[in-house]
């Protein structure tokens, strides 16, 4: 006898509704991305993202991995938890690799499917005074554009990249 449910297509669970408008981000990406900025050398990466959630949390784990197009090499890798709210504001935390953190707050336009973040805080970091973040999906792909200031440095592009679902 055919367990209960086979054959059937299976449908993922709703998510939470405080994540509900930000469902444009779930599940994984996957793409190729530039890096730049005035102090040093422009460079090609490679990038996978995964935007995940159980239906019971208000919360999206958010997990990033790059490498270098050229090679493979693994680079930057970061990880964290988007935790949006009703009243269109998001607050993310975020670990890099390099040991930096971030905290950001921002606000998202569900119809626009569009996020953008500016760094509350940036931790244990040498160089970084502030980090934003923008986000959007058209088209079924999602693109970003990261911006920081150094010491040295104004705010201006360092990360631009366009991803595709997988
Ligand atoms: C350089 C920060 C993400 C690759 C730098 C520098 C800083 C920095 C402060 C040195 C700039 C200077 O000396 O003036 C950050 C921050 C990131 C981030 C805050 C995320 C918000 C990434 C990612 C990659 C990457 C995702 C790779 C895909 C590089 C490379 C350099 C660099 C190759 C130049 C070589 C080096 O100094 O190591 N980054 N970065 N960065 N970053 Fe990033």
């Amino acid at each position: 006898m055919e367990a209960a449910g086979a054959g059937t297509p299976t449908q993922p669970p709703a998510p939470h509704p405080a994540v509900a408008p930000l469902a444009f981000l779930l599940g994984k990406w996957r793409g190729e991305g530039e890096g730049s900025f005035p102090t040093i050398s422009s460079f090609r990466y490679g990038e996978e993202l995964l935007f995940s959630h159980h239906p019971s949390k208000p919360v999206i784990s958010y997990a990033q991995k790059t490498w270098k197009a050229a090679s493979g090499e693994p680079m930057h890798a970061e990880s964290g938890y988007w935790r949006p709210r009703p009243d269109g504001t998001v607050e993310v935390v975020i670990a890099q690799s390099t040991g930096l953190a971030e905290i950001q707050k921002g606000s998202y336009d569900a119809e626009k499917k569009m996020v953008t973040l500016q760094s509350e805080l940036v931790g244990n970091a040498s160089k970084v005074k502030q980090i934003t973040r923008a986000f959007q999906v058209a088209d079924g792909e999602l693109s970003y554009i990261v911006q920081m200031a150094t010491i040295t440095t104004s705010l201006q592009p360092h990360l631009k990249a366009l991803l595709k679902k997988i």
